[in-house]
């Protein structure tokens, strides 16, 4: 399993402009604590999906909540939300925001949560340690947009003890 960077797409050409950008971003409860295979696999599969579908963004996960930033062509994103929201992991959806934007503030897509201490050697850039998460390089772009910055931070700052 391969962790490593991977799309980034340069604004000149981006292939989304056509179809008209588009932003979410939600939140919601997990069904069950997943375990960190499955997030791992999680991770896995929507990175590959996004790649081709050309959605950047981030999933952070704690304690039986998610919260997902994806932006993308409209119609890509929107389909892409259906597929998530049919996941029998998560139920419970709040949508924060969805609106057509000018950019990305994500170049690509990852995935941040607490790692166990046996998997930090594996913890690159796309797949962070939610710990780390407001002092990385992420969190730069996240504050491109406002109302995305703040909701990361609430989110990480809704966690005690962390
Ligand atoms: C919290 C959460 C976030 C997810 N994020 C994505 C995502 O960004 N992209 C994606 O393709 N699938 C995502 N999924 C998985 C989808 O629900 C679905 O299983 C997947 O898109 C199906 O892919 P397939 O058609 O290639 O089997 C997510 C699922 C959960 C529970």
């Amino acid at each position: 399993m391969s962790y490593e960077a991977e799309t980034v797409f340069e604004e000149n050409e981006d292939p989304t402009v056509a179809d008209g950008l588009h932003r979410m971003i939600y939140l919601s409860t997990a069904e069950r604590d997943p375990g960190h295979d499955e997030l791992r696999n999680l991770y896995d599969l929507a990175r590959r999906n996004n790649e081709r579908d050309g959605i950047t963004g981030l999933t952070a996960y704690h304690d039986y909540s998610y919260i997902q930033v994806l932006e993308g062509p409209r119609h890509k994103v929107e389909a892409c939300f259906e597929r998530i929201k049919d996941n029998a992991m998560h139920h419970n959806f709040f949508v924060v925001s969805a609106e057509d934007v000018e950019e990305r503030i994500f170049d690509s897509y990852s995935m941040a949560f607490v790692p166990l201490a046996e998997d930090m050697p594996e913890a690159q850039q796309n797949f962070l340690d939610l710990r780390e998460l407001k002092e990385s390089p992420k969190m730069q772009q996240a504050e491109a947009d406002s109302v995305v910055a703040n909701f990361i931070e609430a989110f990480i700052d809704s966690i005690r003890g962390l």
